[in-house]
């Protein structure tokens, strides 16, 4: 049987404005897992954008163009970034493609039928930023209670969809998956909104017409509904069976966490409906921070990711974002503190002894890998491929990255004990071969373990390091197996992670 793809979706982004750094975050992460993913066997990874609803209509009212001229014109923009940030999604799906329209039509429809989406009077709060419904008694003074913007009031006839239904169920699941939302924090949250109970939510709009039309009826399909379709419309639910179940269910959906009731609560049950199962994994992230606040560009604190990555590097960048907090929590961004990593863990750790390795090669043995002999500090370490996978799997790129990082400074300090300069003087030929071929292996196995976080510069490193023009060997085990060449010419160039100055310093 064809082994299951590593499925991994990110949330798909509304096109009200520029993509910030916030967006290449989440898109960062589901590359990083799935590069990971494809070193062990095939994986697939969605990510795309979300076109209809309200709030993109608004934002294209604005700039006085159609909707679908305005997405047009938006869409490059965030398939250059992610390009930028050497992101290889498989797959970028926009909601406004024929591919998913078809679907979520089909899938309304199919509910319809089977009286879970039924029709009835909506009365009540609704916020267009967050494009969410809200009961009277969770509004905050009278605002959405999660961006604090001014609701309106609706009043019309709609689609409903029967969430109560599917209520004991959903949590009958919980108590049986408890680790099915990660991280606990928000698995608790979840668990307390349905232990309050849910309710039957509306899934048309008849206000405004930017969105999926309600098959043989008026109105358009609310834009949440739409959207998170976009996860099995991709992969071909209801037109290529096989192709589906070759991905579903993901192995993990990737989404920030003011959007985690969506994919953990109405998401299942709309699964369900259609006879499908959940995601395998809903992992609900942080929020990286400026003064305390959400980065997003409502909030005028947006930075432009372009000119981060032309500044700093994308995969410095990328190191960043998964280094600099665990997994799951918030954490706030500074150039300052990117800067840091850059020019500490990059510059002066990896950076440092690619480059002194290389050197040394070069002066001491015209830059030519020598014969091997032992490699003590490699043996150590022998369990670092599985260490890491099994951390990145588990969403702790942190410690995967930790862990990488105790083999650098391992190294880093072997020359510092093992003077390899001193070993030359000595003409201690044998023992210095030995000891830079350790170097250069270790580095080889460092590029290929850290080749998902920073695929351009670890795909650089194993240029210098002679392997030639050919892609960087990601079949980790089978890479392992085959160690660098004696008689491999190296090039030294320049540092892989040059110094910045920090910020106005
Ligand atoms: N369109 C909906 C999602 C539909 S999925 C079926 C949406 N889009 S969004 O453009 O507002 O952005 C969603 C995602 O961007 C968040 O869930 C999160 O993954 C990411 N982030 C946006 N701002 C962020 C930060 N400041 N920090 C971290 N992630 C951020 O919601």
């Amino acid at each position: 049987m064809q082994q299951r793809a590593y499925y991994v979706t990110t949330p798909i982004y509304y096109i009200s404005g520029n993509p910030h750094i916030g967006h290449v975050y989440t898109t960062v992460v589901a590359d990083v897992l799935a590069r990971t993913a494809r070193t062990a066997g095939p994986a697939f990874f969605l990510t795309g954008t979300d076109e209809h609803g309200q709030k993109v209509a608004n934002a294209a009212t604005a700039a006085g163009k159609l909707p679908q001229e305005w997405c047009d014109d938006l869409v490059p923009r965030w398939q250059s970034l992610f390009a930028a940030y050497h992101v290889a999604y498989d797959d970028f799906i926009r909601t406004t493609q024929p591919r998913h329209e078809r679907v979520v039509q089909r899938v309304f429809e199919t509910l319809r039928e089977r009286g879970d989406v039924y029709l009835g009077t909506y009365e009540g709060w609704y916020c267009v930023f967050d494009e969410t419904f809200w009961l009277e008694s969770k509004l905050a003074g009278g605002k959405c209670p999660t961006c604090g913007r001014e609701v309106q009031w609706i009043s019309e006839d709609d689609w409903f969809f029967a969430l109560s239904k599917y209520g004991p169920r959903l949590l009958e699941y919980f108590r049986a998956h408890p680790d099915w939302v990660r991280p606990k924090s928000v698995y608790n949250e979840m668990m307390a909104l349905l232990e309050e109970g849910v309710e039957d939510f509306s899934i048309s709009r008849t206000n405004f017409d930017w969105g999926i039309p309600i098959p043989g009826g008026s109105g358009v399909i609310y834009v949440w509904f739409d959207a998170l379709l976009n996860y099995i419309s991709a992969i071909g639910w209801s037109v290529d069976d096989d192709r589906f179940h070759a991905y579903w269910p993901a192995a993990v959906q990737l989404v920030g966490k003011e959007i985690a009731r969506f994919h953990t609560i109405i998401w299942p049950a709309v699964l369900w409906a259609i006879g499908e199962a959940p995601p395998e994994l809903v992992f609900a992230h942080g929020w990286i921070t400026v003064e305390g606040q959400k980065i997003g560009k409502s909030l005028g604190n947006a930075v432009d990711p372009f000119a981060l990555a032309d500044r700093f590097g994308a995969d410095s960048l990328r190191y960043f974002l998964l280094r600099e907090a665990p997994f799951g929590s918030d954490f706030s961004y500074s150039e300052e503190k990117i800067a840091q990593r850059h020019n500490n863990d990059l510059g002066n750790d990896l950076g440092n002894l690619a480059h002194r390795t290389l050197s040394m090669l070069q002066r001491y043995r015209e830059g030519v890998v020598p014969a091997p002999g032992a490699t003590p500090v490699l043996a150590r370490f022998a369990e670092l491929p599985q260490h890491m996978r099994t951390a990145i799997f588990d969403l702790r790129f942190r410690d995967a990255l930790e862990s990488a990082w105790d083999l650098v400074t391992t190294l880093n300090r072997a020359v510092e004990e093992r003077k390899p300069w001193a070993l030359h003087k000595e003409e201690r030929g044998a023992e210095l071969d030995a000891f830079l071929y350790e170097l250069c292996e270790g580095l080889r196995r460092l590029a290929i373990l850290l080749h998902p976080f920073m695929p351009e510069r670890m795909q650089e490193l194993w240029r210098r390091l002679g392997i030639g023009e050919t892609r960087i060997d990601d079949a980790w085990e089978s890479a392992f197996a085959r160690p660098l060449a004696p008689g491999t010419h190296t090039i030294l160039g320049d540092p892989l992670f040059p110094r910045l100055d920090l910020v106005g310093k």
